[in-house]
């Protein structure tokens, strides 16, 4: 069998998100978040599942640290919790909150594992959303609040930071679509809250130079190719917007301090507000990109919604849909890295995300053989291990997840994890799947079979 084997210095890990895992939603001094507000509502997520318990990551945390060190992890990605660290989002600091995460950071650097955190995963503070959440230009001082208190705290061990996990699913699925916390539905209100996303990310990065920390800090971005369905010009037009929308309404203010013009003209009066000075911060030099992949999609214009499109899943010849309704497209994987090298200057990249749900069953025992995972990951990992071949600088590749975890909207359905959980059981049962043993030989040989 052939073995792909990938540069000495590249990183694997796996990842999490803090309202997934942890539970102990009101324990210690938390305060509410936007997504227990969300999940407490009737008919916002499947079978009523919230994350009040999830996997109580908070109270089973020296067992997870054992699990990814059986695994070989070298890296991961976690993120915390805001309403842990600051109940009211600003003003007193909970120092139990902070004491979690501490520990959390010891015992990984224990087991050599580098920590990659992320300050906003989603869980947003219920009191700051009673002042408006992100829509409101203040968010951009009350991230940055939070994220100083963070840094002083944990910038002396956690050298890899991300401000934001997938802005546009925070501005388009919780402000646009509203089928995410909070719950809200409107497209100008989408549009400045990813303003402000964008400008707490700019501002955060200028925060974490100006005190000196020696780490790295970056964003990670939900990205995608897009493809016409045919030749006709209006599909090629209509593909075009979708990438604006999906990819470059984030990346082009970031690298390029501008947002896609073609875009802004088809929005018209419902652009957000952007001040003097605003786009200079939102271009502060990052030091890597991650980048959740889960997908691409063919467009056509159609007399849809607001951008005039439609779009499908594009599939790999061989693979089909997954659980969670996205097609498998690795090759994709590598055209995508290799247009972020030509067109936005090759930064650093790491795969923050990339995964899969497939339905698979647990035996009596609770073990689940999911060789279909397997092969999602070694088709992946296959087309990531192509991109760095032909330049893309690929660092690393986090798989989602380290353990079945709480789908947001879909509650339990789907299981993404490398370990089972068994939501059933009090105690939260861990087991850890036949992906588990694969991925360790990945990470052991740092090389994939193929
Ligand atoms: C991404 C999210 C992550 C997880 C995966 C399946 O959009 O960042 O939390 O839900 O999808």
């Amino acid at each position: 069998m052939p073995r792909l084997i990938f540069p000495n210095s590249f990183i694997w890990g796996a990842a999490t998100a803090s309202y997934q895992i942890e539970g102990a939603w009101d324990e210690d001094g938390k305060g509410t978040s936007i997504w227990d507000t969300f999940t407490h509502k009737p008919y916002r997520i499947w079978h009523g599942d919230t994350g009040d318990i999830a996997c109580d990551h908070y109270h089973h945390l020296s067992e997870d640290v054992s699990l990814m060190d059986h695994l070989g992890l070298q890296s991961y990605r976690f993120s915390i919790s805001w309403p842990r660290i600051l109940p009211q989002g600003i003003g007193q600091v909970e120092p139990r909150g902070l004491d979690f995460y501490d520990r959390l950071i010891d015992q990984l650097l224990e087991k050599d594992i580098l920590p990659m955190a992320t300050l906003n995963h989603w869980d947003f503070p219920q009191a700051l959303q009673d002042l408006g959440g992100w829509p409101n230009r203040d968010v951009v001082s009350w991230f940055t609040e939070y994220a100083g208190v963070v840094f002083e705290r944990l910038g002396d061990r956690v050298t890899y930071w991300a401000t934001h996990n997938e802005p546009f699913v925070v501005a388009f699925s919780g402000y646009g679509g509203g089928g995410f916390a909070p719950g809200i539905s409107s497209f100008p209100q989408a549009l400045q809250a990813t303003h402000h996303l964008l400008l707490s990310h700019g501002k955060t990065v200028q925060l974490y130079r100006q005190l000196g920390y020696p780490g790295k800090i970056g964003i990670v971005l939900n990205l995608a190719t897009f493809h016409p369905k045919t030749d006709n010009p209006a599909d090629f037009s209509a593909a075009r917007r979708m990438e604006d929308f999906i990819n470059n309404l984030f990346l082009d203010p970031i690298f390029k301090g501008c947002y896609p013009e073609n875009f802004m003209q088809w929005i018209g009066d419902m652009a957000p507000e952007v001040q003097a000075g605003d786009m200079d911060i939102i271009q502060e030099p990052i030091d890597f990109l991650g980048i959740n992949y889960y997908f691409s999609q063919m467009v056509s214009r159609q007399n849809r919604g607001l951008l005039k499109l439609a779009t499908e899943p594009k599939i790999d010849p061989g693979w089909g849909m997954t659980e969670k309704g996205w097609g498998t497209c690795p090759s994709e994987l590598t055209q995508l890295l290799l247009h972020l090298k030509q067109d936005y200057g090759n930064p650093p990249m790491y795969i923050t995300e990339n995964g899969t749900a497939l339905g698979e069953p647990a035996d009596e025992t609770g073990f689940v053989n999911d060789q279909g995972r397997i092969n999602y990951l070694r088709a992946h990992f296959t087309a990531a291990h192509q991109a760095i071949t032909k330049g893309a600088d690929l660092r690393g590749y986090y798989v989602w997840s380290l353990m079945d975890n709480f789908e947001w909207a879909e509650g339990f359905d789907l299981r993404f994890g490398l370990i089972g959980v068994d939501f059933n059981d009090p105690g939260r049962k861990r087991t850890p799947k036949a992906s588990y043993d694969w991925y360790r030989q990945v990470i052991e040989n740092n090389a994939v079979s193929v």
